[in-house]
């Protein structure tokens, strides 16, 4: 079967699986293999690949997905959109479990990642807006189409992980803006930039971090719960999202990489 495939679905932590009757792809790429086999199948129309993120028996822990073979693995596929759901914790008393949010920007405090594909040459992105608005106006009427009314905006504040923040960590990234903590939103943004690919995000709160007025020391147990109670939602939200993104590409991310002398092609 065509392993071609125009939009990617990069699963989270509990969403290891989407698609009915998809293909199985290995896919190699110069970074090594991405963090599993790739599926792909046909959704109203539209060819989708599925990755999940930590592997489907999650074997790969946020610090060490290999994130730079996943986004290259999609393009070579094909894909130029990029939807890419994820387990947060709320840094605000208003963003409390089962709530959405679909990001519009994000601070980075990983640490060690390998965060860019241009080791060599002078490849600069803009990166100011990092989620797609497209993709985002998609999957917010994609949430409420199916009665869910996910936060428009709000800042993801990723951290290096594995383990959680303390008290005084999470006080400090609401203070500075933070809407909610996760550990693997970057760099899964900046190189889906870096390849000039759409990328967008839905968050789905599966606790409150430590340092939040109601929040608790957070546990694996918790977050894994959480999401887990709500994968139904998140799987109808994201299927009805790739159903309605727009075929065309009139977002400035399809032409981040334009006038850029690149070291080497793209897939
Ligand atoms: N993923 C889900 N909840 C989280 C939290 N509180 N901190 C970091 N990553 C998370």
């Amino acid at each position: 079967m065509d392993p071609r495939a125009e939009i990617a679905v990069i699963g989270g932590s509990g969403l290891y699986a989407l698609l009915d009757n998809a293909v199985e792809h290995r896919v190699e790429t110069p970074y090594g293999p991405p963090s599993d086999a790739i599926t792909v199948a046909e959704v109203a129309g539209r060819r989708v690949a599925f990755l999940p993120r930590h592997g489907r028996d999650h074997r790969h822990p946020p610090h060490l997905i290999p994130y730079r073979a996943n986004l290259w693995a999609l393009r070579s596929l094909g894909v130029r959109r990029v939807l890419a759901p994820c387990a947060v914790g709320g840094l605000r008393p208003e963003l409390g479990p089962g709530s959405f949010v679909v990001p519009d920007q994000l601070i980075d405090r990983t640490s060690g990642r390998a965060q860019t594909y241009y080791d060599r040459g002078a490849v600069h992105v803009s990166f100011a807006d990092p989620y797609c608005p497209a993709g985002r106006r998609t999957l917010l009427d994609a949430a409420a189409g199916r009665g869910v009314s996910a936060v428009d905006g709000g800042t993801v504040v990723v951290v290096e992980g594995p383990r959680f923040s303390t008290r005084a960590e999470s006080r400090w990234f609401t203070a500075i803006g933070g809407s909610v903590v996760n550990m693997t939103g970057h760099p899964e943004a900046v190189l889906a930039r870096e390849l000039a690919l759409c990328y967008t995000s839905i968050a789905l709160v599966t606790d409150l971090d430590a340092g939040v007025e109601g929040g608790h020391s957070v546990t694996q147990e918790e977050v894994f719960r959480v999401f887990g109670e709500n994968t139904d939602r998140l799987r109808d939200i994201l299927l009805d999202a790739v159903a309605a993104l727009p075929a065309e590409r009139e977002c400035t991310c399809a032409s981040a990489l334009d006038g850029i002398k690149l070291p080497f092609p793209l897939p």
